[in-house]
């Protein structure tokens, strides 16, 4: 098969870790005999920098054009005293929107080589830490009206009926597929959007008798996502509570740096990103995690190009890494050895095999 990939390098950490990825998936190509051909994309600081405006319409243009987006990351304190609408995640924002993905999906799944790297209590961490969560990506707070008048600044979070249904199904689908347990998180209990939110999830409900449905509040599963894990299959959330709980849950399975993410909307073409963010600070040093973009590499062919034993193998050799006793500096533990970025991506490229 060939396909069309729009990279995404990004800002900070972001060239390094996708060069990483990039290796791995032309070695994909080589064993299951694709062509993946790329397509360079100027998005974020870099696109602020050369063109002043952080996703030129050419640019978001090359994406939609794709068969898929993979991403770095973007952003960093160089473009921090960027007006609002001009900074680097605007860019991304403006990306997801223009895609149409409204739905984000972020596993927090623990390695059982990293089990010594989450923050937990041991007996925590072994009742099991398997969960996903769905996040609505394209509304709420992130896309209502932002304003500052005077000494007053204005955030403006809205959900219609539809925008809730099509999450919601998402949520559903992805427990129909698991251990059937959906659980829908909000804060009901102060806003109306959260209201409807549970009222619109209770409806569809219906539709899916053979999930069970539960309902939590935002503020108790942050509580809860460190208690008991082990008790969450699938949740499902809006923007800005998936974006707080998801750093939350990477953090309990070790590192955000291992965390993938999917964002689908209505067509096959998709944008796959870590969930960590450009790291400015550890930018050029050759000591980030390319995982998470490896990871996020793997559920493009998954989910977008339906090669599932192509991602099995890219999961795989991501495993036999670990199994090595290999880690980069944000895994790294006594009597592991410590590797860098690139002798990362070159091991899990050079242990794909096809089974
Ligand atoms: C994420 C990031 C983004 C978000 C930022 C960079 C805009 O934190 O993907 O989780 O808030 O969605
Ligand atoms: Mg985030």
């Amino acid at each position: 098969m060939t396909k069309n990939i729009a990279v995404i390098r990004g800002d900070g950490i972001g060239p390094e870790i996708v060069a990483e990825a990039l290796k791995v998936l032309d070695k994909v190509g080589e064993i299951f005999g694709h062509t993946f051909n790329y397509t360079d994309v100027d998005m974020g600081g870099c696109a602020i920098d050369k063109y002043g405006d952080p996703l030129p319409e050419s640019e978001l243009q090359k994406c939609l054009k794709s068969d898929s987006v993979l991403l770095g990351a973007v952003g960093g304190e160089k473009w921090n005293n960027v007006p609002g609408d001009k900074r680097p995640e605007k860019g991304l924002l403006r990306l997801r929107a223009g895609m149409g993905v409204y739905s984000n999906n972020r596993p927090a799944k623990i390695w059982k080589q990293l089990s010594d790297a989450s923050p937990l209590r041991k007996e925590i961490v072994e009742k099991g830490i398997d969960f996903i969560i769905v996040r609505e990506l394209i509304g709420g707070i992130y896309f209502g009206e932002h304003k500052t008048v005077d000494d007053t600044a204005t955030d403006v979070l809205s959900y219609s009926e539809s925008e809730i249904e099509r999450i919601g199904r998402i949520g559903f689908e992805t427990a129909r597929k698991r251990n059937k347990k959906l659980c829908s998180v909000e804060k009901s209990n102060v806003l109306d959007s959260s209201r409807l939110w549970k009222k619109v999830m209770h409806r569809l409900a219906e539709e899916y008798t053979d999930v069970e449905l539960s309902d939590m509040l935002v503020d108790n599963c942050a509580m809860q996502i460190v208690k008991n894990p082990a008790q969450f299959d699938v949740i499902v959330t809006e923007n800005m509570f998936g974006d707080i709980l998801s750093d939350e849950a990477s953090m309990i399975t070790g590192s955000i740096g291992m965390i993938p993410s999917s964002s689908l909307g209505a067509t096959s073409c998709g944008l796959y990103e870590p969930i960590h963010g450009s790291a400015p600070d550890i930018a050029g040093k050759n000591i980030a995690n390319p995982i998470g973009t490896i990871l996020s590499a793997a559920m493009m062919l998954r989910y977008s190009f339906d090669m599932g034993k192509e991602a099995d193998a890219i999961e795989n050799a991501v495993s036999a890494f670990l199994d090595a006793d290999l880690r980069t500096a944000d895994i790294m533990s006594e009597g592991k050895t410590q590797v860098g970025c690139s002798e990362c991506g070159e091991f899990i490229a050079k242990n794909l095999k096809r089974e």
